[in-house]
């Protein structure tokens, strides 16, 4: 007799592991979708594209395409109980469908080698603000800039964040990954909490107010949408079979239509959030809220200088900031992990060493953009924004549009209803997650993605 799990699925002998309570998928999922994404690069591609206007087109963006993609990659892994590349594999096999996964697979892992970049800085500043560095006068943009520069520091930064995913990822599904954020997005959620009031109560932050909330719609170009699109892939972990891989850790008895709500709900109010801590900080400070990625690291630290206990709330700031991307690179790892455990048979604290390193050599291009490499430029991007770039706005919107076609008219979206309804019945929107995952995303995110690229390449 083959080895079943509670599926029915043949398993090699091996046991799939599954979360053992309720919000452990819950948290692992919020833990993915919030990161960097939120807190780092929100409020920029907000800020270069005229702030509110572009909040009201991700919002639409979130709600039509990224809760519906979210729906269908949690079924898809329900119900495969596979990463990615097995998934597709499964539901259909013999064709080239697996093809959808292997890039995810890839999508994957060039993310974390940049993500893991930036986490690299945000560690930097935890240890930053404990030596007492955030103090009136600085100047905070020249500390940024030397440390962006600075090839060993940089480099060994990106080195410890690698090596915790890495430690994380080995320990397992439950003992590692629903362990830590269990523990790590609770103090998530508080200490945000205390820095948006901080922000909103500085002297001269209702300019940043207004332009977080006035929209000004002349500013919309096609390329607004694809980045308006390209974060709701990125901030919910979409495109890439994360929530995919997380979901089929899930059990059959959870309810993924509400918990598809809840994760995007959570980290479409924490997005939003972080833009209230940050763009009145920006006014306040008299900086330009278009100063691209630079503006956590340059606004924030001006910010607690100025306030008393400023090291204090800056080391706690910093800390949530590489906890927010600890709990989000995780499951970047994770995905390529459970492929090479599932289709290629590999132990599983083996497979998070090998990828890791190689994920830590894949990254150096970018970490050393500012220095060694600086000298490279791809669209006027340095390296790290064309890792970005290149997964953000066409891996992630190909790699979501294919997956609703796949799930719309191949493996079939009454298929996909019917493993979101076990653990529920029937649920609320059925047949507008039918028409929209058949018709609207492939359709919207197709014509975005043509336009906004052509856009990019004609400038
Ligand atoms: N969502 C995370 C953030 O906003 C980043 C992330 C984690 C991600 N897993 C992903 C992005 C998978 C795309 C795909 O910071």
């Amino acid at each position: 007799m083959a080895d079943l799990d509670n599926n029915g699925t043949d398993l090699g002998g091996r046991e799939r592991e599954s979360w053992s309570n309720k919000l452990g998928f819950i948290f692992a999922a919020t833990g993915s979708a919030i990161g960097l994404g939120n807190i780092w690069r929100f409020p920029y591609v907000a800020g270069e594209n005229g702030g509110a206007a572009f909040l009201l087109i991700y919002i639409l963006a979130i709600l039509l395409i990224g809760l519906p993609v979210m729906v269908c990659e949690m079924t898809l892994g329900r119900r495969t109980q596979r990463n990615p590349v097995g998934a597709f594999r499964r539901l259909a096999p013999n064709t080239p469908w697996w093809l959808v996964g292997a890039l995810g697979v890839i999508t994957g892992f060039v993310i974390l080698s940049f993500y893991s970049v930036v986490a690299g800085w945000s560690l930097s500043y935890v240890v930053k603000a404990m030596v007492g560095t955030f103090t009136a006068g600085m100047d905070f943009e020249g500390m940024f800039i030397t440390h962006v520069q600075s090839p060993s520091e940089v480099v060994g930064w990106h080195g410890v964040f690698i090596l915790l995913t890495i430690l994380i990822i080995s320990a397992g599904v439950v003992k590692g990954i629903q362990k830590w954020v269990e523990f790590l997005m609770p103090v998530l959620f508080i200490l945000l909490l205390v820095l948006i009031v901080r922000g909103v109560t500085l002297e001269g932050a209702g300019a940043g107010l207004e332009f977080y909330l006035s929209p000004d719609f002349s500013e919309i170009t096609a390329q607004t949408l694809l980045d308006a699109i390209s974060q709701a892939f990125f901030t919910l972990s979409l495109g890439m079979g994360a929530i995919l891989t997380y979901g089929s850790y899930l059990r059959k008895r959870e309810n993924i239509p509400v918990d598809a709500g809840a994760v995007v709900g959570l980290d479409t109010l924490i997005a939003i959030v972080a833009g209230f801590a940050i763009f009145p900080a920006v006014f306040a400070m008299g900086l330009d809220p278009q100063s691209g990625p630079n503006l956590t690291f340059i606004t924030l630290p001006a910010v607690f200088a100025e306030m008393p206990l400023g090291n204090l709330f800056g080391f706690f700031f910093f800390l949530l900031l590489s906890i927010a991307a600890l709990t989000s690179g995780i499951s970047l790892l994770e995905v390529v992990v459970a492929y090479l455990i599932d289709e290629r048979g590999w132990e599983r604290s083996k497979a998070a060493i090998t990828i890791g390193g190689l994920i830590f050599l894949f990254g150096i291009p970018p970490v050393l953009g500012y220095s060694t490499f600086s000298g490279f430029s791809f669209m006027e991007m340095d390296i790290l924004d064309t890792y970005d770039w290149l997964t953000s706005s066409i891996f992630l919107p190909l790699g979501g549009l294919l997956t609703a076609l796949f799930v719309g008219h191949v493996w079939g979206a009454r298929q996909s209803v019917e493993e979101a309804r076990k653990g529920v019945g029937r649920f609320y929107f059925e047949s507008s997650y039918i028409f929209v995952l058949k018709w609207v995303v492939p359709l919207v995110i197709a014509a975005i993605m043509i336009a906004g690229i052509w856009q990019s390449f004609s400038q």
